[in-house]
């Protein structure tokens, strides 16, 4: 039989890293099986020790190996982090008259829309064309093969800071893997692959990726994306915010938040009441705490969250630029309230963001922590097939030109 093609989408995460295995199909690309490791090796998206990262990278590898008997040699790989900056960059080129647009143009178009400086230790990761122009009319999608002048492209870049990367891709090779071709990929885009459906996206929607360290935002309209950010809050500041303020050791504020946790004080009673071990006592120690007190620490933290999503969409200039609304995933979401909070500070229809593949929502994977790990096998199987179409484009455009002279040369 002859060997399967699979894409591996590795997400290393603040909490854990997650290995997802996809194997390609005529079809487009179907999940197989993963690995997950918990990993202490980073701080808000950020590698800070690489050893750990390391392991948790192999243990996830060898868990994703047995689960699907795949032999994994290479991976796509998710970066976050607040060192990510993104912006828009038009570039165009003027086309000789009477003559189609060719994929080579194309290709110069947004090359010229690259041509920007990038400060020092600072480099691109993504460069995503959103939108064309031709003579100044708007919403062109595909302009190969269309007639006009002027072509202008609208690219959505994204910059990461070297040192940062370079850790993560480090941390990858150390664990025996190599990174496929266009393998570093933002994570909420590959997040907003496996969540947001096409209408959406086509509509305005804002996606937020609530992580163990960060939250990923990514405002998509017209079916691309035009602004993403990274903020630094995450599940883990609600769980410090519990520790600190009920004074309990991280472990038992982690524990608390799971089972009674939540950031509304709707349909708790008065008297109610959880058991918990105060800091520095034995397990076997416990007080009884008014419940109340849980959504009085979590309620603001996560209120504070969604006004920094406020802001950055603000900062968009997007505010009515996302009938869709917002879909939020991530571990962090499934906070119960969560969804509550964010339509009361947003004021705007918000949806909980799983995994939409019919595979991952039947399996293990059908939860909103892995919607990166899943994102990323989707993400990495699109963008292999968008590359072998433009070379195809590409050598097409090189035969016709050779065709062209031919013919010239032979009618002279
Ligand atoms: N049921 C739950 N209720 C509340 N919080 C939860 C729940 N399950 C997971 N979390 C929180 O979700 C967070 C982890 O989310 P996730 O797995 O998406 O993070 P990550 O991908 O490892 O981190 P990051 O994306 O920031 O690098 C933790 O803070 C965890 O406490
Ligand atoms: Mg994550």
């Amino acid at each position: 039989m002859a060997k399967s093609e699979i894409i591996v989408g590795l997400d290393v995460g603040t909490t854990k890293v997650c290995a997802v295995v996809g194997e390609v199909t005529k079809n487009g690309v179907e999940l197989s099986g993963h690995g997950i490791s918990p990993c202490q090796g980073l701080q808000k998206g950020i590698v800070v020790d690489i050893d750990a990262t390391v392991l948790a990278i192999e243990e996830a590898i060898e868990m994703a190996q047995q689960a699907t008997g795949f032999q994994i040699r290479s991976v796509a790989v998710g970066i976050t982090g607040q060192h990510i900056q993104s912006f828009n960059s038009r570039g165009s080129i003027e086309i000789e008259r009477f003559r189609d647009i060719t994929a080579e143009d194309v290709e110069q178009a947004k090359e010229a829309a690259q041509r920007i400086d990038i400060p020092a230790g600072r480099e691109i990761i993504h460069s995503i064309p959103r939108a064309f122009r031709i003579d100044g009319h708007e919403g062109v999608r595909r302009p190969i093969g269309m007639t006009g002048t002027h072509l202008e492209v609208e690219m959505h870049i994204v910059t990461a800071e070297t040192s940062f990367l370079q850790n993560l891709i480090k941390c990858v090779h150390q664990a025996d893997l190599s990174i496929i071709p266009g393998g570093i990929i933002l994570e909420p885009l590959a997040t907003a692959e496996a969540v947001l459906s096409a209408e959406e996206r086509e509509l305005g929607v804002a996606l937020v990726d609530i992580g163990g360290g960060t939250s990923d935002v990514a405002l998509f309209r017209g079916g691309g994306v035009f602004h993403t950010s990274v903020i630094p809050v995450g599940g883990n500041h609600v769980t410090n915010d519990l520790a600190v303020g009920l004074r309990v050791a991280r472990n038992e504020a982690e524990r608390i938040k799971l089972e009674h946790g939540t950031a509304l004080d709707e349909g708790i009673e008065e008297l109610e009441a959880i058991t918990v071990t105060p800091l520095g006592q034995p397990a076997d120690e416990t007080v009884r705490i008014p419940k109340r007190l849980i959504p009085e620490i979590v309620h603001p933290r996560m209120e504070e969250l969604f006004e920094l999503v406020a802001d950055e969409i603000d900062r968009a200039d997007a505010t009515h630029q996302l009938p869709a609304g917002l879909v939020v995933s991530g571990g962090g979401s499934q906070l119960p309230g969560t969804l509550e909070v964010a339509s009361r500070v947003l004021g705007m229809p918000v949806r909980l963001g799983a995994p939409l593949d019919p595979a991952a929502a039947t399996s293990a994977l059908s939860g909103p922590s892995f919607a990166t790990g899943v994102g990323l096998v989707t993400y990495a199987a699109r963008y292999a097939r968008y590359a072998r179409q433009r070379e195809g484009q590409l050598l097409e455009g090189l035969f016709a030109g050779i065709g062209r002279w031919l013919r010239g040369l032979l009618s002279r």
